[in-house]
């Protein structure tokens, strides 16, 4: 009998190592997967030179993002906008322009402007004020991908970064911690180091880091939270694309694997991976290696992908899905019931279920992108962008993922009920208030 992952999915891990190797959509085996070093080598020079960020550029916790920035492939200022996001970053790395249209447009919903699709891809910035009148107000109070951009877009027990609300300790969620890179070099040496792998990461490896990461932030931080949207589609996705996106690809491994010399590049650590006391970590200095290959034009990685994946993750590891977190103490995590954020629709085994994985998430940005709106914006700005969900995100959300019937009733209205309702006060990491110091990204 499958049990429901409400309070007992972090516990144990009945499945360990079961992820896929080639995971996502089904493809053809490995080493078939098409190949051409012609059409996968991307420009590292002239305009793409790899460049430091100024002072005053942002720089935050998606290491894609930043070394896209210190590339040109987007604005190297750190300020994102649709056109820059759509194209530079298919380009750069052979993501769809759907996965792109959907990681943008959410973006900048939750953390930007989502009226003329710009965002920081660091933390809150006042270049923003710079952006013209209508963009001034908007962005005035965006606040990027990191800082108060968390459990927006950005989750606890990340790869690198630490947790927001952690009390003490590791707890920005813009800076990468080397104690939490060291763990996933160790990690694929215990599951690669006598296979043929050699060390390398694998979608295994993304998929066991991720849960012990869940599992250090249930044992050490009160706090830890993980959201509906960002817990579920985010996190773990990231994970992936360290092998979807960041691997090293050549003629006798086509589908990529991720070696370490380049990992630390790709998240701008220098030192001997072999001891932590010797990497070091310099922020928002992250590298496109130069032996990278982007994916190959047959082969892109979809949002389909992104969420077969997920779901995979799900299926081996409950707890990818599980959403809620401690309450004020370490050890007490408590999960939010599916069947109330769906209506009765789904139970937890539903996100295993890629279709449905699609429709919740969808449903759950639908169900928060008002309150995130009002919690934002205000006056004609605040209805642009109330506007904008019906014209621009919801068109989106279907397009991506289907009506999702089951899930909204009419005038889509999801029939479920918000995170935030059904929480109220159980979760201090859900609700409690940060100071707006908090809000910056560091200086790189
Ligand atoms: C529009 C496109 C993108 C958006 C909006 C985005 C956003 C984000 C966000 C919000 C996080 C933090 C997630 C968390 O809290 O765990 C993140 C992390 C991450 N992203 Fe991206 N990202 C994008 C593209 C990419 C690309 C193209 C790559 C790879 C080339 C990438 C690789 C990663 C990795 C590896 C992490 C985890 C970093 C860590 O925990 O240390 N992302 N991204």
């Amino acid at each position: 009998m499958k049990r429901d992952c409400r309070t007992c999915c972090h516990e144990v891990n009945p499945k360990k190592y079961a992820v896929p190797d080639n995971f996502g959509l089904p493809r053809a085996p490995l080493s078939q997967q098409p190949f051409d070093a012609k059409l996968q080598t991307i420009s590292l020079s002239g305009e793409h030179e790899w460049r430091a960020p100024g002072p005053d550029d942002q720089r935050g916790p998606c290491p894609g993002l930043n070394a896209a920035a210190n590339h040109g492939y987007l604005p190297r200022d750190g300020i994102a906008t649709r056109e820059t996001v759509i194209n530079g970053l298919h380009e750069m790395t052979g993501l769809s322009t759907d996965a792109l249209v959907f990681l943008e447009t959410t973006t900048s919903f939750f953390d930007g402007d989502p009226v003329s699709g710009k965002w920081s891809i660091g933390g809150r910035t006042p270049k923003s004020a710079l952006l013209g009148p209508l963009q001034n107000a908007l962005l005035g109070e965006q606040s990027g991908i990191c800082g108060l951009g968390h459990l927006k877009s950005e989750g606890d027990a990340s790869i690198t970064r630490g947790d927001f609300l952690q009390p003490t300790g590791e707890n920005s969620n813009c800076r990468s911690y080397p104690k939490f890179f060291k763990e996933l070099i160790d990690l694929a040496q215990e599951m690669n180091g006598d296979n043929e792998y050699k060390g390398q990461i694998t979608p295994r490896v993304m998929a066991e880091h991720q849960h012990r990461r869940k599992l250090h932030s249930i044992a050490n931080n009160p706090n830890y939270y993980s959201p509906a949207f960002a817990g579920i589609a985010f996190t773990p996705a990231a994970h992936h694309f360290v092998v979807a996106m960041m691997a090293t690809r050549n003629e006798t491994q086509p589908e990529g694997v991720t070696a370490i010399p380049e990992l630390m590049e790709w998240f701008s650590y220098t030192g001997d991976p072999s001891s932590v006391d010797t990497l070091t970590y310099k922020y928002g200095y992250e590298r496109i290696p130069s032996t990278y290959k982007r994916r190959h034009p047959a082969n892109q990685w979809t949002l389909a992908d992104i969420v077969a994946a997920v779901a995979q993750q799900a299926v081996a590891y409950p707890s990818t899905t599980g959403v809620g977190g401690n309450t004020g103490t370490v050890n007490s995590f408590a999960g939010i019931d599916l069947g109330d954020l769906t209506g009765g629709a789904y139970n937890a085994q539903a996100l295993q279920d890629p279709y449905k994985l699609g429709c919740f998430i969808s449903n759950t940005i639908q169900s928060q992108a008002p309150t995130a709106l009002q919690g934002l914006l205000s006056g004609s700005q605040l209805q642009a962008a109330l506007d904008s969900i019906s014209t621009k995100l919801n068109p989106m959300l279907d397009q991506s993922f289907g009506a999702c019937t089951a899930l909204f009733g009419d005038n889509r209205k999801p029939k479920g009920r918000t995170e935030r309702d059904i929480a109220g006060s159980k979760y201090p990491g859900l609700t409690q208030k940060v100071d707006d110091s908090r809000a910056y990204s560091e200086q790189p």
